[in-house]
């Protein structure tokens, strides 16, 4: 099966250097298809450059998140979703033009996340919804699915299942998983045509609100050695300190005109 990634990007200094994390990655991986969707009103010509000589297969898009939902300068991150209408206009992009004949699964990878190859390996052979732990997220060292995945005994019960979930924060969501915990099979997605990501989930339930119209938990599929295994970090990266090009600008000397960075 192929693999579709969906990953919303936005314009900030570290962009490119986040974007290229992920591309390394990517190159790794056999039949990838990166969606790129930039939140803004047109294409970059940085991350249009970029993509063209990235090596990966790709589809470049953008929609812009309208000013009311953005996250205000001064305030914290979490006050609003991110990403939320670029992985739907990557999910509207699948279903105008994926092959729905096509074996395939959808992962939504953002831009600024430690992702192993090994990852990629686990998601492929997905046939309804997989699940597996990310590190470094919800306050705690790793949100896990906690899995039954006893072999040998009757048919009925070889299944691996997800019995419950270790994390911190809100763990009566019904699917308390990030966004790097999951895939999902594209004949899923094509299947519920009005399954996507709500501006309006509650801050925290986005990735809950999504998965409970397409799967119970019953039917989750428990990867990464019955989730023993962590192979996605969830991170943030720190602003880098541009302190003298504000500075420089102010002088009309920025250092980056003409240069990609
Ligand atoms: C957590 C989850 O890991 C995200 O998947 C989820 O979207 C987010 O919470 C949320 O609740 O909205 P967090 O690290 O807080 O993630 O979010 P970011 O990594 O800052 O943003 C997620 C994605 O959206 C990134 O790919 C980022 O480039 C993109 N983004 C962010 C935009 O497209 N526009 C923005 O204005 C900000």
């Amino acid at each position: 099966p192929t693999i579709f990634v969906i990953t919303p990007t936005y314009a900030r200094p570290n962009q490119l250097a986040e974007l290229n994390r992920l591309r390394n990655v990517l190159l790794h991986i056999p039949q990838v298809w990166w969606l790129l969707v930039e939140d803004r009103e047109e294409k970059s010509e940085l991350v249009k450059n970029f993509l063209t000589h990235s090596g990966v297969p790709h589809t470049h898009l953008h929609q812009p998140t309208p000013p009311e939902w953005k996250v205000k300068d001064k305030s914290p991150r979490w006050t609003k979703p991110r990403g939320v209408l670029q992985r739907n206009a990557a999910l509207d992009w699948l279903r105008k033009n994926a092959d729905p004949h096509l074996p395939a699964v959808v992962y939504f990878a953002d831009d600024d996340n430690s992702y192993s190859i090994e990852l990629f390996q686990e998601m492929r052979w997905t046939s309804q919804v997989s699940v597996w732990p990310v590190g470094l997220v919800g306050g705690v060292m790793v949100e896990r699915p906690l899995c039954l995945c006893r072999q040998g005994v009757e048919p009925d019960q070889a299944r691996p299942m997800v019995t419950g979930w270790l994390v911190g924060w809100k763990p009566e969501r019904p699917f308390p998983t990030d966004m790097a915990g999951f895939a999902v099979n594209l004949r899923l997605l094509l299947d519920n045509p009005d399954a996507s990501f709500s501006l309006e989930s509650e801050i925290g339930f986005m990735e809950t609100d999504f998965l409970s119209r397409i799967v119970t938990k019953e039917e989750l599929e428990p990867k990464a050695e019955c989730c023993t295994k962590v192979l996605v970090w969830h991170m943030n990266a720190v602003n880098p300190n541009l302190k003298d090009e504000v500075r420089l600008r102010q002088l009309g000397r920025q250092t980056d005109i003409g240069i990609d960075v």
